[in-house]
C-alpha cells in the first residue's frame, strides 16, 4: 500500500496575468492537503473511491472528462502501459473545492505520487513529472492553465513562475522574513474556467487596456519577489493591495471578496487581495504579528468569512 499527499496553494501575486506570460508568485499551504492511497485490488479493474464526493467507481466506467480518470489515464500513458494493473485508489482532501486553493491540482498530484509509488515507477514520482502530469489534468478545470498551480503543489515550495515556451521559468527564492498570512474563504464557489474565459473575452475586446493591467500585475510580482527576498514586509503588503486593485479592474473580484479585503485593511493588516481565479473563493491578508492576526481574524469573521486559516510562508 502506498500513501501520498500534496498541499493546497495560494497565489501571492499575479493570478490571471500569469496566463499571459507575466510573472507570478505562488506558495504551498501545507496544513491543508489532498491524500491518495493506492493498494492492490483483489478484484479486477481499477477502482476509485472518494468518500468526500460519495464516489466509488471503476476506471473503465468513468466519464471521459472525469478528473480522477484523466489522472489515471495520464499515468497509464506516461508509464507506456496498455492498462494499469488492478488497483484500489482512495482519495480524500481537506482543501475546499472551487475556492482558489488548488484542490484539483493537489488531488491529481497525490494520486500520481501514490500510484507511481505503488507500481514502482519512481521516475513518475519526481516533482517534475508530477507537475507535468498534473498540468494535463488541470486543463479540465482551467481550459488554458498557466501551469503555476501544478508547479507549486508538486514542488511544495514558494515559486516565482513565468509561463513561456519551450519551458516555463520556475525559480525558488529565499523568504528572508516568514510571511504570516490569513486565508479567508468567502464561502462562494467559483469556476476558474469561467473567470479565465471572461478575462480572455475582455482582453480580446480591449487589448490595450488589459495588456496594461497585465503589465502592472507582472511588475508587482517582480517587485514583490525582491521585497520578499529582502524581508520588507510593509512593502509586500502594499504590493498585495495594489495587485487587488488591478484584479478588480480585470472584473475578477466580487463584493464579498472586497468586504473581506476592506475589513482586513481597516483592522491594520499590511495588505490584502483575492487569491486564485476570484469571483469568490479565498482572499489572503498579510499580518505582522500574533496580535494583529487575532484582530484581523475576528474582523474577517465579522465581515462574513466562512473559515479563516493561518499559514506561514517560508523558504
Ligand atoms: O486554481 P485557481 O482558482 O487558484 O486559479 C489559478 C490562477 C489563474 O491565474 C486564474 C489561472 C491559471 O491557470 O494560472
Amino acid at each position: 500500500m502506498t500513501t501520498a499527499s500534496a498541499p493546497g496553494k495560494i497565489i501571492l501575486f499575479g493570478e490571471h496575468a500569469v496566463v499571459y506570460g507575466r510573472p507570478a508568485i505562488a506558495a504551498p499551504v501545507s496544513q491543508v492537503r489532498a491524500t491518495a492511497v493506492a493498494q492492490p485490488n483483489p478484484d479486477s479493474g481499477v477502482r476509485i473511491i472518494a468518500p468526500d464526493l460519495s464516489a466509488d467507481f471503476l476506471l473503465a466506467d468513468a466519464a471521459e472528462d472525469d478528473a480522477l480518470a484523466v489522472t489515471l489515464r495520464q499515468i497509464e500513458t506516461a508509464a507506456k502501459l496498455s492498462q494499469l494493473p488492478d488497483l484500489i485508489i482512495t482519495v480524500s482532501s481537506q482543501i475546499p473545492i472551487a475556492s482558489g486553493l488548488g484542490s484539483g491540482a493537489a488531488i491529481a498530484a497525490a494520486v500520481i505520487r501514490a500510484v507511481a509509488g505503488q507500481l514502482g515507477l519512481a521516475h513518475l514520482a519526481t516533482d517534475e513529472w508530477v507537475s507535468n502530469l498534473t498540468y494535463e489534468v488541470e486543463k479540465i478545470h482551467h481550459g488554458t492553465p498557466s501551469g503555476i498551480d501544478n508547479t507549486v503543489v508538486a514542488y511544495e515550495k514558494p515559486v516565482y513562475f513565468v509561463r513561456r515556451q519551450p519551458t516555463n521559468l520556475i525559480e525558488t527564492f529565499a523568504v528572508k522574513r516568514p510571511l504570516r498570512l490569513l486565508v479567508a474563504d468567502t464561502g462562494i464557489r467559483s469556476s476558474t474556467k469561467i473567470a479565465v474565459g471572461d478575462v480572455r473575452r475582455h482582453w480580446l475586446a480591449n487589448p490595450d487596456q488589459f495588456e496594461v493591467l497585465f503589465d502592472g500585475c507582472g511588475r508587482i510580482a517582480a517587485t514583490a519577489r525582491t521585497a520578499i527576498e529582502m524581508g520588507d514586509i510593509a512593502h509586500i503588503g502594499r504590493l498585495m493591495t495594489a495587485n487587488q486593485r488591478l484584479l478588480e479592474e480585470m472584473t475578477v473580484s466580487s463584493p464579498e471578496l472586497e468586504r473581506l479585503v476592506m475589513a482586513a485593511l481597516q483592522t491594520g493588516a499590511l495588505g490584502a487581495k483575492l487569491s486564485g481565479a476570484g469571483r469568490g473563493g479565498n482572499m489572503i491578508t498579510l499580518v505582522e504579528d500574533e496580535g494583529m492576526e487575532t484582530a484581523v481574524r475576528a474582523a474577517l469573521l465579522a465581515a462574513g468569512a466562512k473559515t479563516v486559516l493561518t499559514t506561514t510562508i517560508k523558504t
